[in-house]
């Protein structure tokens, strides 16, 4: 998969995303992350890619043309026109089924504000998808694109190795993960639980099940309750 990441700080993305389980998959083939710098496209003498905003206010609007023209440029290379996702408080909050959705596309463009946000015209004519990470603002959406990329990373085939891998976590069942332990037994004073210690396969996962149940409703009472009601339906089926 390909991701094309339309920047005014290509450094940040790729410091960020070359090390680590994504670092490792770039390296593999397996994924490629091409920072666009949006500024290679400013067609100002002094490279400006922002200015004041029409009807006044405070701050910057990054301008259209240079956004489209980096944008063009990835059209012309990848052949086609990819889905543009991009990363502002306003936009729909990430989940990880959007996650697995994203991870169908082979190209993906995604473009990070900043200051005051992007000249609307832009936003009109190349996004397809207005993706925000939680209710709070960052200062850019590079953070924002790094957390997009890397969860849908590991939803690529490879990517994760076997004890990696993606298919007990939390939000995939739609329950929070049950708690884990290693060695040693005894720590401080407090002993792993004996049902994880028994061999017995049957009993570890329904342990495990009972603890997911636990952990979901006290922290995440709301996944709780489409969980309990999504359950009833599959029973009447
Ligand atoms: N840019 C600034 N804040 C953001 C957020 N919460 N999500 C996505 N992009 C952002």
């Amino acid at each position: 998969m390909n991701f094309y990441v339309m920047t005014l700080f290509p450094d940040m993305i790729t410091n960020g995303l070359n090390t680590s389980i994504t670092g490792r998959a770039i390296e593999k083939g397996l994924l490629s992350v091409e920072a666009v710098d949006i500024r290679d496209f400013s067609t100002n003498k002094h490279m400006k890619v922002d200015d004041y905003p029409y009807g006044g206010g405070a701050g910057m609007v990054m301008q259209a043309p240079p956004v489209c023209a980096a944008f063009d440029s990835i059209v012309q290379r990848s052949g086609h026109r990819p889905r543009v996702v991009y990363m502002t408080p306003q936009g729909h909050t990430f989940t990880q089924k959007m996650a697995h959705e994203f991870a169908k596309e082979d190209d993906l463009v995604i473009l990070c504000g900043h200051y005051e946000g992007i000249d609307e015209r832009a936003l009109e004519a190349i996004v397809t998808d207005y993706v925000s990470i939680g209710d709070y603002v960052l200062t850019g959406g590079e953070l924002p694109a790094m957390v997009v990329i890397d969860t849908i990373s590991r939803l690529v085939p490879g990517v994760l190795n076997n004890s990696e891998s993606a298919e007990t976590e939390s939000f995939e069942n739609g329950l929070l993960e049950y708690p884990q332990y290693t060695r040693p037994v005894e720590f401080n004073g407090m002993r792993v639980p004996d049902v994880l210690l028994s061999g017995h396969h049957g009993k570890v996962e329904e342990w495990r099940y009972q603890k997911s149940l636990e952990r979901t409703k006290k922290f995440r009472p709301d996944m709780y309750e489409a969980y309990i009601k999504e359950s009833a339906k599959d029973n009447e089926k």
